[in-house]
């Protein structure tokens, strides 16, 4: 699956290194869920993690590495968070955790390829997802790719001394569909 600056694949063991660096960095994780910020993560578990991930056997949920494609380097992970087969939707999540590669178009490239993805591929109808109001890069590299803001949970997030907003943004099949054809 490939975009034009990066490819998705899955999990291999050599990622470890990679992925311990940037979930040990409070400059991302200060971005990501409070799961991930509130300890220290080791190299146990998180190869445990990978190894999960890698087999990719749960129906609902899917990770997948983001890789250069100029130099095939891992520089983050983009994922479904619990697909609904159902009600035809996912919560999608998305870390760039190579801070050196922050606002050079990584990030939205692969958020259009697993939106190419979820819509072409798996017949998805909605991806949506939660964002911290004080994550303004996110919430702008999201709009680029056409999620819309959908509304606000007040003061839902505790960080750095004080409550946020989280911002709800989705987009349905509609809008990618007008989006491909322009
Ligand atoms: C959020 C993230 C996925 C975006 O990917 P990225 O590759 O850095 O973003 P892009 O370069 O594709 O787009 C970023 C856009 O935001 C803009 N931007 C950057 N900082 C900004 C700010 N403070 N306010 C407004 N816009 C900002 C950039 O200029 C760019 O827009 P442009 O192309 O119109 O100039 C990535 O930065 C990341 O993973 N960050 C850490 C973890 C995280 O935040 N995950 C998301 C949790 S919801």
């Amino acid at each position: 699956m490939e975009g034009k600056m990066i490819r998705l694949r899955g999990y291999e063991f050599s990622d470890l290194d990679f992925v311990m660096k940037w979930i040990n960095d409070e400059d991302v994780t200060q971005f990501l869920g409070s799961g991930m910020v509130a300890f220290p993560i080791s190299s146990i578990a998180e190869r445990k993690f990978i190894e999960q991930a890698g087999l990719s056997e749960s129906p609902s949920n899917k990770i997948f590495v983001i890789e250069t494609l100029a130099d095939h380097r891992p520089i983050g992970t983009i994922s479904f968070n619990g697909i609904d087969w159902v009600n035809r939707h996912s919560p999608v999540g998305i870390m760039i955790g190579d801070k050196g590669c922050w606002n050079r178009g990584y990030g939205t490239d692969a958020m259009r390829v697993l939106m190419r993805l979820a819509f072409d591929k798996l017949n998805l109808h909605r991806l949506w997802l939660h964002v911290y109001d004080y994550n303004q890069r996110a919430i702008r590299s999201y709009e680029k790719c056409g999620f819309r803001r959908e509304g606000v949970l007040r003061e839902q997030r505790y960080w750095s001394g004080g409550y946020h907003d989280i911002v709800v943004m989705g987009i349905v099949e509609s809008e990618y569909r007008a989006l491909s054809a322009s």
